[in-house]
C-alpha cells in the first residue's frame, strides 16, 4: 500500500529513484511522484498515473544534479487519485513520502490551519508534513523535529522525508508499515521493500520501530528515541536482480505460476527429516504441537482462502479443531479460545496491516503464535512467538500463486507434523502425505502448467461473460473460492463460489442458458455429490466445465467440458485444481486484454486497516 524509496549518494539519483518505483508499482498505483535536491532547492515532480507519466515529465524538466531524493508510488485513502494529493507533500522546509494512515489528521490539520498553513490537497500525509516543519521551526532540528511530530501521530506510518535546508540529507521513520535501509557502492537507499532495491545492492537492514534514519553521502546512522546512535549491522540477501524481473514471461502473475512447483518443492523439503514432517529446523518442536489443542487461523484475501483449506486438514489430519477469521474482523468479534489454543497467522507479504492487527490482538490476550510468512524479516514474521517461511521467492504481480500454493503446501506439512507428533497419525499415512505434498503436487501442478492451450480454449468460455459460478464441497468448496477470486481480481468477471450443495437453495436461479459454472470434484468421497449439482446446473442450461481426477473423467461425465486432473493422490489433485482456475483465471484475463500484473484498485501489500 504505497511505495517509498529514497537515496542519497554520490550518483544521479533520478533513475534510480524512478527504476525503484517501477519496482515497487506493486504496492498502489494510481499516482507516482518524487522530490530531488537541486542546487535550486527541492524539486517535486508528481502526477496521477503510473511512472511512465512521471518520466514524461522529467524528461521535460531535465533536472540535473540531483544526487538524493525520494520517491512514492501511491495507492489512494484520503483523498482520490490525482496531481494534488499525489506524493511528496511539501509544507514549509519540509518534504515527504508517506505509506501508511494518520488517524487524527483531521485535528493535526485543525490545529496547523489556525497557525496558518493552507493545506493544498485533501491527504492525511499533509498534516503530517505540517507538523514536522512546525516542531523544525521550533527546534531546528531535524531529528527532535521528527520525534515530537510522530509522537504525536496516531495510525501507521513510514515517512522518508528532505528539509530544504539539509541538501543531501534523507530522514526515515515507521510505525507499523515497512521500511529498510540499504547500502550500495555509490550510496544509501531507503524503500518499502527490498525488491526494489535489488537492481543496485543487496546489503541492507529492517528499520526497527522507534529508529530514526538519517541518511547522507558519507553514511546512515539510525538514532533511537533516548538519543542512542548506533551504526547499521547490514545484511546480505540472497535475492539477485533476477527475482524481481519477469524473465521472458508476458506477465509476472505467469512466470510466478510457472515457479510454482519448485516454490512447493522448497517449501516442503526443508521440513522432512527422514521422510517424516519435521520443524525443528523452524525452532518448533515436537513438544509444542503435543500443547495445542485446537487452531484459529487469521489471514485476509487468498491467504484466508488457503486458511479455510487449513480447516480441513486441522482437523481431518492432525485431530485437532480448527476454524479460519477474516483478520480485519477477528479483533472486533474475537472468537472464544479454549487454553492451548494456537493462532496462526498467514500472510505472504508479511505486512498485511490487518493481519498484524489481528496477531497482534491475540498476543495481546496470551494466546501462542505461529505466522506462515513468504517475505522475510517481515513485521508480522518478527511480531509472531514463531514464523514457518514459505519459499515462494519474491512475488511481484498483485494476485497471487506461488504465494498462495506455497502457503497451501506449508499447511499441509503442519497437519501432518501437527497429526504425528501427536500420534494421531501414523509413520505410514505421515510418510505417504509428505510424499504427496513434496513430489506429486509440485508434478500435478508441472503438468497443468504445460497444458496451457487447453486452458486457453476453455478460456474462451469465460471471457465473453459478466458472471462466472464455481461450486465444489469441502476443500474443493475452499479452493472455489480462491479459483473465483483469482478471476475476479484480474479478468474483472463477476465470479462467485459456493458450496456445490448450496447453489440450489436460491443462486440458481442466475443460472441462465449459457453461465460458466466451473466445478472442483478432487474430493472422491464426495464425487458422486458434486455430479448431481454438476447435473443440476447443466440441466438449467449452464456451460459447466468439471475439474476432477483424471480416471473419473473416463467414466460418464455431464459437463460440457472436462478438464482430468493428476490423480497420484488427493493432494496432488487439489494442487492441480488450483493451477488450472489460476492458469483460467489467467488466460480470460489475457483474452479480454486486462492490466494482469496490476489490476485496477489493487495492491498487492495492503498495510492499511
Ligand atoms: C491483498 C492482495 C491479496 C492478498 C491479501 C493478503 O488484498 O491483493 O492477493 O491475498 O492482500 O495479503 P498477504 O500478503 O497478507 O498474504
Amino acid at each position: 500500500m504505497c511505495g517509498i524509496i529514497g537515496y542519497t549518494g554520490s550518483s544521479n539519483a533520478l533513475p534510480k529513484i524512478t527504476k525503484g518505483l517501477s519496482v515497487l508499482e506493486y504496492r498502489g498505483y494510481d499516482s507516482v511522484g518524487l522530490a530531488a535536491t537541486t542546487e535550486e532547492g527541492i524539486v517535486t515532480v508528481k502526477c496521477r498515473g503510473r511512472i511512465g507519466a512521471l518520466e514524461e515529465r522529467l524528461t521535460a524538466l531535465s533536472l540535473e544534479g540531483c544526487t538524493s531524493g525520494i520517491g512514492h508510488t501511491r495507492w489512494a485513502t484520503h483523498g482520490g487519485p490525482s496531481d494534488r494529493n499525489a506524493h511528496p507533500h511539501q509544507v514549509g522546509r519540509v518534504t515527504l513520502v508517506h505509506n501508511g494512515i494518520i488517524e487524527n489528521y483531521k485535528e493535526i490539520k485543525a490545529e496547523m490551519s489556525a497557525n496558518g498553513v493552507e493545506f493544498l490537497s485533501e491527504t492525511d500525509t499533509e498534516a503530517a508534513a505540517a507538523l514536522i516543519d512546525a516542531c523544525y521551526a521550533a527546534s531546528g532540528d531535524p531529528v527532535a523535529a521528527i520525534l515530537q511530530a510522530t509522537a504525536r501521530m496516531k495510525g501507521s506510518y513510514a515517512f522518508g522525508v528532505l528539509f530544504e535546508d539539509r541538501p543531501g540529507e534523507v530522514f526515515a521513520i515507521r510505525q507499523g508499515s515497512p521500511l529498510l535501509l540499504a547500502r550500495g557502492a555509490d550510496g544509501f537507499y531507503l524503500a518499502s521493500d527490498l525488491t526494489a532495491l535489488l537492481p543496485f545492492t543487496t546489503e541492507y537492514r529492517c528499520l526497527e520501530e522507534g529508529e530514526l534514519a538519517h541518511l547522507s553521502p558519507d553514511g546512515a546512522v539510525l538514532l533511537r528515541a533516548g538519543g542512542e546512535k548506533i551504526i547499521p549491522a547490514w545484511i546480505r540477501s540472497t535475492m539477485t536482480p533476477e527475482s524481481a524481473q519477469k524473465g521472458g514471461f508476458a506477465h509476472f502473475m505467469c512466470k510466478e505460476m510457472h515457479e510454482e512447483p519448485e516454490a512447493v518443492r522448497k517449501s516442503v523439503s526443508s521440513r522432512i527429516r527422514e521422510g517424516l514432517p519435521d520443524f525443528s529446523a523452524d525452532g518448533i518442536t515436537v513438544d509444542f504441537w503435543r500443547q495445542i489443542t485446537g487452531v484459529q487461523i487469521v489471514a485476509c484475501g487468498s491467504a484466508m482462502h488457503a486458511g479455510l483449506v487449513g480447516i480441513d486438514l486441522l482437523e481431518r489430519v492432525a485431530g485437532i479443531p480448527a476454524t479460519c477469521h477474516i483478520a480485519s474482523e477477528y479483533r472486533y468479534h474475537p472468537p472464544l479460545a479454549a487454553e492451548g489454543t494456537l493462532v496462526l497467522v498467514i500472510s505472504q507479504s508479511g505486512e498485511t496491516a490487518d493481519t498484524l492487527a489481528a496477531l497482534r490482538y491475540a498476543k495481546s490476550v496470551g494466546l501462542p503464535t505461529l505466522a506462515i510468512v513468504n517475505a522475510v524479516e517481515t513485521t508480522i514474521a518478527r511480531e509472531a512467538d514463531r514464523c514457518v517461511y514459505t519459499y515462494a521467492g519474491p512475488e511481484i504481480a498483485v494476485a497471487t500463486t506461488k504465494g498462495y500454493c506455497t502457503q497451501l503446501s506449508v499447511l499441509y506439512m503442519l497437519a501432518a507434523a501437527i497429526g504425528h507428533g501427536c500420534g494421531r497419525l501414523s509413520d505410514t499415512d505421515a510418510r505417504a502425505l509428505v510424499r504427496a505434498v513434496s513430489e506429486d503436487a509440485p508434478a500435478a501442478m508441472a503438468e497443468i502448467l504445460s497444458r496451457r492451450e487447453e486452458l486457453c480454449e476453455l478460456a474462451r468460455v469465460l471471457a465473453p461473460h459478466d458472471h462466472v459460478f464455481y461450486i465444489g464441497r469441502g476443500v474443493d468448496f475452499a479452493m472455489s473460492e480462491e479459483g473465483a477470486l483469482k478471476l475476479k481480481e484480474i479478468s474483472y468477471i463477476h465470479a462467485e463460489a459456493y458450496a456445490a450443495g448450496e447453489l440450489k437453495h436460491g443462486t440458481i436461479s442466475l443460472v441462465e442458458e449459457g453461465t460458466p459454472v466451473i466445478a472442483i470434484a478432487t474430493e472422491r468421497a464426495l464425487y458422486d455429490k458434486t455430479e448431481s449439482n454438476v447435473r443440476e446446473v447443466q440441466s438449467r442450461g449452464a456451460h459447466v466445465i468439471l475439474l476432477c481426477p483424471a480416471d473419473m473423467a473416463r467414466g460418464e461425465v455431464s459437463a460440457t467440458d472436462v478438464v482430468p486432473l493428476p490423480h497420484g493422490s488427493e493432494a496432488a489433485t487439489l494442487f492441480a485444481a488450483l493451477a488450472t482456475v489460476q492458469l483460467l483465471a489467467y488466460e480470460t484475463a489475457a483474452l479480454r486484454g486486462c492490466d494482469i500484473d496490476r489490476p485496477r484498485n489493487l495492491a498487492k501489500s495492503v498495510t492499511v486497516e
